[in-house]
């Protein structure tokens, strides 16, 4: 990864940290409690690649700022209620995220479920708000945009790969049952930060969605895959959660169906099939591809 790829990332990531703790209720905004839950699974965490993957596919079409921050942070805050819930002890039980104690040890279940739903809300919210009167983003774009979201996070998306995921504990999926998991759970909402970004600078033909999808397919799942590499070689300093939560709780992965080496050159192949989808738009898709890089080659 080149030092200029390091400072954009920084510049994004911390750029995006101060837009997201302006999108959300100050934590003395009543009801405190709620509101400073939601601060506290947000903000101060997390690698935030779903907002370098908006600005990195803004980029492609000169995406407008507002535009982009917007879609950013909605995107991020969608992730971000889809970690609280996934932590629940009715999902995956885990104590650890982000290097802190998960919402619902911190403050409580009712509490955690209430961040997840108040979050996804805020996200639509940011994401509506977005400034059509100035001409830069049409209403048809925007009100593409918040399908797009939408369709990502839901039953046909994030939401649909965890009903999946808990319904596969204890059995042995094929690769292609697998992979369609995968997909849902992880691949649908980084699908969407690229096509967020993208259609924030224009309406996509059907050229450049294709290609976007592509690209989109291979880092979703490389994405899922790395995760899962990690779950079994990584310890829980590094990770910011607990490490070998999957086989400790039987859940089907590319670690338990295809091994270690079998997954990593699995991944490494997925980045390639990235850095190929990306071809047609030349020297614009500089980011896009270094984040390919930097979804297969992360310790954490
Ligand atoms: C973890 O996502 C959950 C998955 C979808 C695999 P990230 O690895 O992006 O978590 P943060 O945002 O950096 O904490
Ligand atoms: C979760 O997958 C994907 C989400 C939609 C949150 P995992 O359960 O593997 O995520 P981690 O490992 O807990 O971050
Ligand atoms: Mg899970
Ligand atoms: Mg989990
Ligand atoms: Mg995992």
């Amino acid at each position: 990864m080149s030092a200029a790829f390091d400072d954009w990332m920084k510049t994004v990531q911390a750029a995006s940290e101060t837009d997201m703790a302006a999108l959300l209720p100050a934590a003395d905004v009543l009801p405190a409690k709620l509101h400073a839950a939601m601060r506290y699974a947000l903000l101060g965490g997390g690698k935030r690649v779903r907002p370098l993957l908006v600005y990195a596919a803004g980029a492609l079409f000169g995406a407008a700022g507002d535009t982009l921050r917007r879609a950013a942070a909605a995107v991020e805050m969608i992730h971000a209620y889809s970690l609280v819930h996934d932590d629940m002890p009715c999902m995956d039980d885990d104590a650890l995220r982000r290097g802190k104690p998960t919402v619902h040890i911190a403050y409580d279940e009712a509490t955690a479920l209430l961040v997840g739903d108040a979050l996804q809300s805020q996200a639509f919210l940011v994401l509506a708000e977005a400034d059509v009167d100035n001409g830069a983003l049409p209403p048809a774009r925007l009100a593409a945009m918040l399908r797009l979201l939408a369709h990502a996070a839901g039953s046909a998306g994030m939401c649909g790969g965890q009903a999946i995921d808990l319904d596969s504990v204890g059995l042995s999926l094929t690769l292609p049952q697998l992979e369609q998991m995968h997909q849902l759970k992880t691949g649908a909402l980084l699908r969407a930060a690229v096509l967020l970004g993208a259609t924030a600078g224009k309406q996509l033909d059907a050229a450049e969605t294709a290609a976007l999808h592509a690209y989109a397919r291979a880092i979703g799942l490389a994405f899922q895959v790395v995760d899962d590499v990690l779950d079994a070689t990584a310890d829980s300093a590094t990770l910011g959660k607990t490490a070998g939560k999957d086989a400790a709780d039987n859940k089907p992965t590319y670690v338990s169906i295809l091994g270690l080496e079998a997954s990593r050159a699995l991944a490494e192949q997925l980045r390639l099939e990235a850095h190929a989808a990306l071809a047609s738009f030349g020297e614009k898709a500089l980011r896009l591809r270094e984040l390919a890089d930097l979804i297969v080659q992360r310790k954490a």
